[in-house]
């Protein structure tokens, strides 16, 4: 039974530090600077399209990111650095479909 009590208790106290080393988490990033768009984390299209599954390359994604698209979607190349971008990246590609 995946859904059990046990499957609860074992995630509940613990702390994940090595999640914090870093500043960058691009979960979060992508929900506050991406989800408004590209909705349910980036699951489902709203305004921009599903990113889940995309058939897009690193390369694309992170020029998209960067340069944003003229009239559809923000550039974010001066509010994210690179490794910031990177996570974002690491996030959309953790996305199962
Ligand atoms: C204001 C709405 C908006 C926001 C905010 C936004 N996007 Fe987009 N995004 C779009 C739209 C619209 C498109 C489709 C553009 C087009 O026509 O090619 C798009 C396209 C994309 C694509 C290319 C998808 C594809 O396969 O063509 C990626 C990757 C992407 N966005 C990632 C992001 C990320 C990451 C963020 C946050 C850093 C973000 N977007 C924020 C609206 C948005």
């Amino acid at each position: 039974m995946p859904f059990g009590l046990s499957a609860q208790q074992s995630q509940a106290p613990k702390q994940d530090q090595s999640a914090r080393e870093t500043d960058i988490e691009g979960g979060t990033m992508f929900a506050t600077s991406c989800g408004f768009c590209h909705e349910n984390g980036g699951r489902a299209a709203g305004k921009g399209p599903k990113l889940a599954g995309t058939a897009r390359s690193d390369d694309f994604i992170v020029e998209r990111i960067k340069k944003g698209k003229p009239g559809a979607m923000p550039a974010f190349g001066g509010a994210f650095s690179e490794s910031q971008i990177m996570a974002i990246l690491a996030y959309i590609r953790s996305l199962e479909e």
